[in-house]
């Protein structure tokens, strides 16, 4: 029995996670990431939107937004996203949720929202369905903060983890916009319907979206099931192991 085999069964995964078209067990991830990380920082101070153009219209004052976020680095990106105030999630979070791993990533998961867990932390999917998108990724010989950054389309909690409203994606979608320019990754992972949704600018099923996939700025973005969902729905995990098989046959 592989390494991966261990992984798969001590995650209730197998026998459904079996890799019907390789011919060798992927590679073991390392023990330590070898590349440059981001580790989630944990802020609770929040100072307001360093907008200053209160007076402009509102169209203005985002294109104003638009272009600071534009412009920022990681470091900016990160304080910025945790002195946000730009929707009424901001109201409720305990932490900011900017994303963690690799920061120059060949895959970039998108989820969805922070949960609880992740608001506590400040880290994105660090409860169960975090340990189910690990074990996901390990089938795979991937690893997140190896090769693979973890971003979600909202950066704060919404409260009682309801879904996120359409104007609250809005306010967020520049912050992830910025991640991936600035990360560049090659492949896309959008987890669930809303990061379907987002990146491929499109009201759809995740069934549909699984099945034509799309792209982000060039950048190939493979739908699948989030890891949540699929707690709840555990014989659809062999549909997602599908979508790992596309997404790792598009970029390895
Ligand atoms: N679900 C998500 O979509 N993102 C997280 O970070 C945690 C749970």
């Amino acid at each position: 029995m592989t390494q991966r085999d261990v992984i798969l069964r001590e995650m209730g995964l197998t026998p459904l996670w079996h890799d019907r078209t390789a011919t060798t067990p992927p590679a073991s991830p390392p023990a330590t990431a070898t590349r440059q990380t981001l580790t989630a920082t944990a802020v609770t101070a929040r100072p307001a939107d360093p907008s200053p153009a209160s007076a402009l219209p509102d169209t203005s004052r985002e294109t104003n937004r638009d272009a600071r976020i534009n412009a920022l680095d990681w470091e900016g990106l990160v304080a910025d996203i945790a002195r946000c105030t730009a929707c009424r999630l901001s109201k409720t979070r305990t932490h900011t949720v900017p994303g963690a791993g690799d920061r120059t990533p060949a895959w970039m998961v998108v989820g969805e929202a922070p949960g609880e867990n992740e608001d506590k932390r400040g880290e994105p999917f660090v409860g169960k369905a975090g340990q189910l998108l690990d074990a996901m990724l390990a089938a795979v010989g991937k690893r997140r903060g190896d090769g693979v950054y973890i971003a979600n389309v909202i950066k704060c909690r919404p409260p009682g983890n309801r879904n996120p409203e359409p104007d609250e994606i809005a306010a967020c979608a520049p912050y992830l916009h910025r991640q991936i320019a600035l990360a560049q990754p090659k492949l896309l992972l959008a987890a669930g319907k809303f990061s379907g949704q987002t990146l491929l600018g499109r009201e759809d099923t995740v069934g549909a979206m699984r099945a034509t996939g799309g792209q982000f700025q060039g950048i190939p973005v493979v739908v699948t099931y989030h890891p949540s969902y699929l707690l709840r729905s555990p014989l659809e995990k062999a549909k997602a192991w599908d979508d790992l098989m596309k997404a790792r046959a598009l970029v390895p």
